[in-house]
C-alpha cells in the first residue's frame, strides 16, 4: 500500500488565502497592517532562504514585514536592544530572530534573547510564558512548525484523539511543544530520543509518529506500524552521492538532482516508510510550508490581540 501524500504546500497555500481577508480588515480597521520583524544576525544559508520566504509571503498576505539583518560579528547586547526597540514600537506586532545564532554569541544567546521578546509578540512561541501557557493548555502563541502539523491533521480529519502517538526527538523547537499539542487533543504520547532503548520497538506502537531529530532516512520501514500517520520533520541536506543511491536508487529524480547540484534535500524518513504508511508528509513540500503558513497565522493573532480584537 503507498501511503497518502499529506500536501503540506497545498494546505499552506489554502491557509494564507484564508487569513488574507483577516489581514485586510485588520488594516482598514487599526490604519496600519499587522507588522512583523524578522531578525537574521550572520550568513547561514539555510536560514536566509527561510528567513527569505517568511518575507515573502508576509508581505503577500498583506503583512508590514521589516527585515533586521546583521552580521555575525554583531555582539549579543546589539541583538538584545534591537529586540528592546522593537518590543516598543506599537506598528511591530510580531518578532521572530531566526535560529541558529552565531556560535560566537556563546552557548545562551538564543535563550537570552527568547527571554527578552514581550510575549505579546513572540510569534514563535518560544518564550517561557508562552511555553508555560503550552504546558497548562491555555491560550497563547504556539511554536509554528507542530502548531502547523497540528492544523494540517485536523484539516486533513486525521485522528488525534485516543490514538498513540510518538514524538522522535526532545527539541525545545519542536519535540516538546509537539508532544503537548498531542496530548492536549488526547492522544497518549511518547518522547523517545536518542537514548530511548528499542526505539524501532517504541515507534511501531504509535498510530502518529513525528520524526524531529535532524537524521537523513533515519526512520526505515520498520519503525512503522502499517497505515500509521507519519509527520517527517527533517530537513537534511545529503550531499555523498553513494547515499543519495542508497536512500533514492541509482538514476532516481533525487540521484539526478544531486547530478545538477552536489546535494539534495530529503527528511528525517526513509523513502521505503511510504510503503507501509498509511499518510506521510513528503519533504520538501510538507511540513517546511505549514511551519510558514502558521508564522503568518501567529502574527495575525497577535495583532489582533494587542488590539483587543
Ligand atoms: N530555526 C529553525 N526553525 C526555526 C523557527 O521555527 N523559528 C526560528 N526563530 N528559528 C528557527
Amino acid at each position: 500500500m503507498a501511503a497518502r501524500l499529506l500536501d503540506g504546500a497545498g494546505l499552506a497555500r489554502t491557509m494564507r488565502a484564508d487569513l488574507q481577508p483577516h489581514v485586510h480588515e485588520f488594516t482598514a480597521r487599526v490604519g496600519r497592517p499587522p507588522g512583523l520583524a524578522l531578525v537574521l544576525v550572520g550568513d547561514d544559508p539555510a536560514s536566509h532562504v527561510y528567513v527569505g520566504s517568511k518575507r515573502t509571503h508576509g508581505t503577500e498576505v498583506g503583512f508590514r514585514v521589516d527585515l533586521h539583518q546583521r552580521p555575525a560579528t554583531t555582539s549579543l547586547e546589539e541583538v538584545l536592544d534591537l529586540v528592546r526597540s522593537l518590543n516598543a514600537d506599537p506598528a511591530i506586532d510580531g518578532i521572530l530572530v531566526q535560529s541558529p545564532l552565531p556560535a560566537a554569541m556563546g552557548s545562551d544567546a538564543a535563550r537570552r534573547v527568547f527571554e527578552t521578546i514581550d510575549p505579546a509578540k513572540d510569534v514563535d512561541g518560544f518564550t517561557a510564558e508562552n511555553v508555560g501557557r503550552l504546558v497548562q493548555n491555555r491560550e497563547g502563541l504556539v511554536a509554528c512548525t507542530p502548531a502547523g502539523i497540528i492544523e494540517m491533521m485536523e484539516r486533513e480529519g486525521l485522528t488525534i484523539a485516543g490514538t498513540r502517538a510518538v514524538v522522535i526527538g526532545r527539541s525545545d523547537i519542536v519535540g516538546k511543544p509537539m508532544a503537548l499539542l498531542l496530548l492536549h487533543r488526547h492522544a497518549t504520547v511518547t518522547i523517545a530520543h536518542s537514548k530511548t532503548p528499542d526505539l524501532p520497538a517504541v515507534c511501531r506502537e504509535a498510530d502518529i509518529l513525528v520524526a524531529a531529530i535532524g537524521r537523513a532516512g533515519f526512520v526505515t520501514a520498520d519503525f512503522v506500524k502499517p497505515g500509521a500517520v507519519v509527520i517527517d520533520v527533517g530537513m537534511n541536506r545529503v550531499t555523498d552521492e553513494a547515499d543519495v543511491v542508497r536512500f533514492f536508487g541509482e538514476g532516481s529524480k533525487r540521484h539526478l538532482a544531486w547530478q545538477q547540484r552536489g546535494s539534495v534535500l530529503m527528511g528525517d524518513v526513509h523513502p521505503r516508510v511510504e510503503e507501509v504508511a498509511g499518510a506521510l508528509t513528503p519533504v520538501p513540500g510538507g511540513v517546511g510550508p505549514l511551519t510558514i503558513a502558521m508564522l503568518m497565522k501567529n502574527t495575525l493573532t497577535a495583532a489582533l490581540r494587542r488590539q483587543s480584537l
